[in-house]
């Protein structure tokens, strides 16, 4: 059972008509990629909804006064390598101070389980608020062992972006862990038996990148 209090499908009608483009069969890399990136953007406004922001003293041109302002040192942007990588350009668009750290998983084609093969994080990461970014929530477990590595290091504040989930992996996510929000462009029906979402988009990572 999804938990959806901590599951938010984002479904603005950009973001819906810039998602099918991007599921077409004939869209190629360049407009695959612009679309990733654009939808990366208009999902961050949503997830950042709640940060906290900082009174601080400034001058227009007509009067002092106390603005707020975000403390964007403490963000941190984690792709999940490769696909999550054309999510980070976007967010960088909204919280240009952020910083970025890399998570590398990829799925075994055999088991489906990920394997890491590439883990770089900013040294204070334990400190900041991080968002995880992958396009695909299939089975989950790519975010959760990327969660899960975060965790380890001393996060406490995780928000997961994808853009297209399956329930199997929204469900294996909530149960493994249930504190991180997940922010999502669709929820769709099902994986097929290599564990592919359906309709989905099919691989990330292949078409954002053109290696099939
Ligand atoms: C894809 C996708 C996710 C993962 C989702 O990556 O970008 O990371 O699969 O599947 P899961 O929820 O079942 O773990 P992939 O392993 O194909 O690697 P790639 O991005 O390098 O192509
Ligand atoms: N990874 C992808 O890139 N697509 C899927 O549908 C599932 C996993």
């Amino acid at each position: 059972m999804i938990n959806f209090e901590k599951f938010h499908v984002v479904d603005h009608p950009l973001i819906k008509h810039k998602l099918s483009i991007m599921r077409e069969k004939e869209t190629g890399s360049k407009d695959f990629r612009q679309m990733l990136s654009e939808i990366a953007m208009l999902m961050c406004y949503e997830l950042t909804r709640d940060l906290p922001v900082n009174d601080v003293e400034i001058e227009t041109p007509v009067a002092k006064m106390t603005a707020q302002r975000i403390d964007g040192k403490k963000l941190a942007i984690v792709p999940i390598l490769r696909a999550g990588l054309g999510m980070v350009e976007g967010i960088l668009n909204l919280v240009p101070v952020a910083k970025v750290g890399h998570i590398g998983l990829y799925r075994d084609p055999e088991t489906h389980n990920p394997v890491e093969y590439y883990c770089k994080l900013p040294a204070d990461i334990e400190e900041r608020y991080v968002i995880v970014c992958d396009p695909m929530l299939a089975t989950g477990g790519s975010a959760s062992g990327a969660i899960d590595m975060l965790k380890q290091r001393g996060v406490k504040q995780i928000k997961l972006l994808c853009l297209v989930s399956a329930p199997e992996g929204v469900e294996r996510l909530q149960t493994d862990h249930p504190d991180v929000e997940i922010f999502t462009a669709a929820l769709d029906e099902c994986l097929n038996e290599h564990a592919y979402i359906v309709p989905g988009l099919g691989d990330a990572g292949d078409r954002l990148f053109g290696t099939k």
